[in-house]
């Protein structure tokens, strides 16, 4: 007699590899907590905008080493976009990027729509503070109140353990950490190092938008911030000065900002006299693209 369907049989050959479990994708707040009310044990959050590449999976199985299910989000959330920005362009393909999730092994996930995610339009707003105004910010006005609102959000729907966020979003990452840390979320945030392509390129979803030229010229963004890092034993001004050329020599960038940092602050470090790390970061439009990256550099005389 056949055993009823989902019951495993003795006669089940010893090599079938287990197939990959769909993720449940959810897209409601109910669905989604009556999906987590039914797991047990520790969980972790990967939010993403879609359009998932290496990087984003990087994230999704560092979640998985440290905890027993992963909720991947998948929302292009308006809130983060100004006027004139990409938002109605952004890429979204949710079918790949389930399926890239199936083979992951993931346990569920959350796409809301707009209307789930924002039924009435935000009242209580967050204010990220003086990191905020810098960098990102400065170029983006009222973009990381737009993450922070959705990030605060999302951790409260989902209720995490921990949340993994990359680091190739460095001024995110610290956003997210201060907000746990000042609104005391109790939630650990974990930073995952950035993915790049064989030819450094940092990977990011708006790669799609380049045309092979482009992608070309982009090269310019990873080879400023490494020879960056070369000059750094000589201290911030060799070391910006170093990535300035570079990106100055290269065709078709155009250079928004290029800034050596304290990483927790995001205070300037170009008076040359300091040591230690750094982060040295850039975003540039090529073509109508705006890319961005950054590198840890070690500022002062390199100890044998
Ligand atoms: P998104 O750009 O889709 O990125 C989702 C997460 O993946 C972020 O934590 C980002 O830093 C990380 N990530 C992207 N490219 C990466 C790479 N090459 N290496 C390592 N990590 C990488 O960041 C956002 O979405 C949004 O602002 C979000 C946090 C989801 C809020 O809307």
């Amino acid at each position: 007699m056949a055993a009823p369907a989902g019951v495993a049989t003795a006669a089940r050959p010893v090599h079938t590899a287990p197939t990959p479990l769909e993720p449940v994708l959810t897209r409601t707040r109910e669905e989604l907590a009556a999906v987590l009310g039914s797991l047990t044990g520790t969980r972790a959050l990967v939010m993403t905008m879609g359009s998932l590449h290496e990087g984003h999976l990087s994230l999704v199985r560092e979640a998985q080493a440290r905890a027993d299910h992963v909720v991947v989000t998948i929302y292009v959330n308006p809130l983060q976009f100004g006027p004139g920005e990409d938002f109605e362009a952004y890429p979204r393909d949710l079918e790949a990027d389930l399926a890239l999730l199936a083979r992951a092994g993931v346990d569920v996930v959350f796409a809301p729509s707009d209307a789930e995610m924002y039924p009435t339009p935000p009242l209580v707003r967050i204010d990220p503070g003086p990191v905020a105004s810098v960098l990102e910010g400065r170029t983006r006005p009222g973009h990381f109140a737009g993450v922070l609102q959705v990030v605060a959000k999302v951790l409260n729907l989902v209720r995490p353990d921990l949340a993994v966020f990359g680091a190739k979003d460095a001024q995110q990452l610290a956003l997210v950490r201060t907000l746990v840390r000042d609104l005391d979320l109790g939630v650990e945030i974990v930073g995952v190092p950035i993915r790049r392509e064989a030819d450094g390129l940092a990977m990011s979803s708006r790669n799609a938008y380049l045309s092979a030229d482009e992608r070309a010229s982009a090269l310019a963004l990873v080879g400023a911030l490494r020879a960056g890092a070369d000059a750094a034993d000589r201290g911030g001004e060799a070391a910006l000065t170093a990535a300035r050329a570079v990106l100055e020599a290269a065709d078709g960038v155009a250079l928004d900002y290029l800034a050596l940092v304290d990483p927790g602050t995001f205070l300037p470090l170009d008076d040359g006299a300091h040591t230690g790390p750094g982060l040295l970061a850039v975003a540039a439009r090529v073509g109508r693209t705006r890319l961005i990256d950054n590198l840890t550099v070690q500022l002062g005389p390199r100890h044998p």
